[in-house]
């Protein structure tokens, strides 16, 4: 497939992908990104009564650990499909369907917001980290997780050789991918 820096292009093509994996991503994904949550949660400092904002929540697998510590989450995602799915799992947390690039909340809103593997697969992330700041309240946190070098993923290989030889999965593959030079996130955050 040829690369492309088109940002409506690579909207459309994450969206599609990711409206088409919702049945399958807590039994095909879900082990492989749950290891980053509780450093990720520890990370925006997530605690007791704290208001979290999920980016990218998916089938709402980190909204649902925000709760075990008894904090409050709210997740969003762009697929009508996931926040069906993450509705479905997590009766009682609230999930709205948005674009993470335009929040559908006011400022100063959130004690942490988080986003587990989202990251890399966006258009604009720095749109989004823009409106990650936005809807943080004063003195909050953000946390994030990217995948490292795939060189560096001993489980990710395996899954992708698995994907490669079996399977018929498909992974979106935003502007990021498999990009964690620590240089183009600074850069960013800033
Ligand atoms: C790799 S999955 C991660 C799901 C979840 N965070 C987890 O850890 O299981 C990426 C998720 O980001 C969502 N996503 C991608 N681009 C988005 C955007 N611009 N706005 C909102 N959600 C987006 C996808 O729909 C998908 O559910």
């Amino acid at each position: 497939m040829k690369p492309t820096d088109d940002p409506s292009l690579i909207t459309r093509v994450e969206h599609e992908t990711w409206e088409r994996c919702a049945n399958s991503y807590v039994d095909g994904f879900g082990a492989l990104v749950c290891g980053s949550i509780t450093p990720l949660l520890d990370a925006a400092c997530v605690e007791t009564d704290s208001r979290v904002l999920d980016i990218g929540t998916g089938p709402g697998i980190v909204a649902a650990a925000v709760r075990e510590r008894q904090a409050t989450p709210i997740g969003i995602d762009f697929s009508e499909s996931m926040i069906a799915e993450a509705r479905r799992r997590n009766p009682g947390i609230e999930f709205k369907q948005a674009n993470a690039e335009a929040l559908p909340f006011d400022s100063l809103q959130f004690d942490a917001v988080v986003s587990n593997f989202v990251l890399h697969h966006l258009a604009c992330p720095s749109k989004v980290l823009s409106e990650a700041y936005r809807v943080l309240r004063e003195g909050g946190k953000a946390a994030f997780t990217v995948w490292s070098d795939f060189t560096k993923l001993a489980g990710f290989g395996l899954f992708l050789d698995a994907m490669e030889k079996h399977g018929n999965l498909e992974m979106p593959h935003g502007p990021l991918f498999g990009v964690s030079d620590p240089g183009t996130f600074h850069d960013m955050f800033r």
